[in-house]
């Protein structure tokens, strides 16, 4: 260990001890951001706390408390009366890192309160933290956030920021020259469709998701002018066949959110729906062979598991081609998605390949 790693590296008990505080840290960092103090600091860094708390519209004490805890936990920095963000949270103003902004409402609340029932969850395999949270009818985050307005913009602003990050590059990776048909399970608000139409103009793409999330692709896909070649349709990837007709299939950040079982259920359906020599794309975050990370496939396992499904993971490649294989895709390859999001894409053909 050289002498700047030892001095900047954290003893285990500085470890134990920011784990064990990790909520108060969180919950500061979504504090600043849902009131806007970070952007009010952008905008107009040296504020007092007078003007801050004039800004924010609170009382003296909650004021203090808000810019000791922020200030305490590195979030914004205080020279003489006035306050300014420091490099931790700049990101998060002015559009320059729209993912990590929306992560900040995305855990605060989402994943927050549900997380709280993680050893629950795992005790009783399923996701508890959602039924807790959310009432005990619920079964999969996706149907719940469904019918509550605000966690649905909370979940696809989220998904929405990272996917338009991973569909950059997606549609760098994919090779789809060969194909003239596009079925794309979980599709989403159509942002990867969106991408891939634009760079494969000969495409057409059929979106499946459940209904209200088809319609809202629907209204989007006509905003771009693609409704032409690209639809949402609005099924249950369970319970409905999926449409045939199409020459290649892409389940992107889809088939993690299922078990094994479910995966197989998925792939099965999907080579019922397609001819031989047709393609599959699966698109997914994936965990080491060995088992040992990285840690986000742990935090996406922990979160399928006691919240948004209650039956998925992170998988290793692998686990993919075999289940492909079973389903009578040859597999053909696997390509990381970017540099960004430490994703792969794993192809195959039906039939040989
Ligand atoms: C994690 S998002 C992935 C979105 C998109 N494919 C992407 O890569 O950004 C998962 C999507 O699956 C959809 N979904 C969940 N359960 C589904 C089901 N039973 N049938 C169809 N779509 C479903 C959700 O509505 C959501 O849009």
């Amino acid at each position: 260990m050289t002498g700047e790693q030892a001095s900047t590296q954290a003893s285990p008990a500085e470890e134990l001890h920011s784990i064990l505080l990790a909520h108060y840290r969180f919950q500061s960092l979504s504090a600043g951001f849902e009131s806007g103090l970070f952007e009010a600091l952008a905008e107009k860094p040296g504020m007092t706390k007078a003007e801050i708390g004039q800004k924010l519209g609170l009382a003296e004490q909650p004021t203090r408390i808000l810019m000791l805890c922020v200030t305490a936990f590195g979030l914004v920095r205080k020279d003489g009366d006035g306050y300014e963000n420091t490099a931790v949270v700049e990101p998060l103003t002015g559009g320059k890192d729209p993912v990590a902004a929306a992560l900040v409402p995305y855990h605060q609340h989402i994943t927050y309160k549900t997380m709280g029932w993680f050893w629950e969850s795992l005790k009783a395999d399923t996701n508890v933290g959602l039924k807790k949270v959310f009432g005990e009818e619920s079964t999969t985050l996706y149907e719940r956030i469904a019918v509550d307005p605000v966690l649905e913009s909370a979940f696809h602003n989220a998904m929405g920021a990272f996917s338009a990050t991973s569909s950059t590059e997606l549609v760098k990776t994919l090779d789809l020259s060969s194909y003239t048909h596009m079925l794309d399970i979980g599709g989403g608000r159509a942002i990867n469709a969106t991408n891939i139409a634009r760079r494969w103009p000969h495409l057409q793409i059929t979106i499946i998701d459940l209904p209200s999330v088809a319609k809202t692709a629907n209204e989007r896909l006509a905003a771009a002018g693609l409704d032409d070649r690209v639809r949402a349709v609005g099924l249950d990837a369970f319970s409905d066949e999926f449409p045939t007709g199409a020459d290649c299939v892409l389940f992107s950040h889809f088939l993690e959110i299922w078990s094994a079982e479910g995966i197989r259920k998925l792939l099965q359906k999907a080579s019922r729906a397609v001819g031989d020599g047709a393609g599959i794309f699966i698109v997914t975050p994936f965990q080491d062979d060995d088992e040992t990370g990285p840690a986000h496939a742990a935090e996406l396992s922990a979160y399928f598991h006691a919240v948004a499904s209650g039956e998925g993971m992170v998988y290793t490649p692998r686990e993919y081609e075999e289940w492909m294989s079973e389903a009578g895709f040859t597999p053909t390859g696997r390509t990381p998605v970017g540099e960004l999001i430490n994703h792969i894409a794993i192809s195959g053909v039906k039939g040989g390949a």
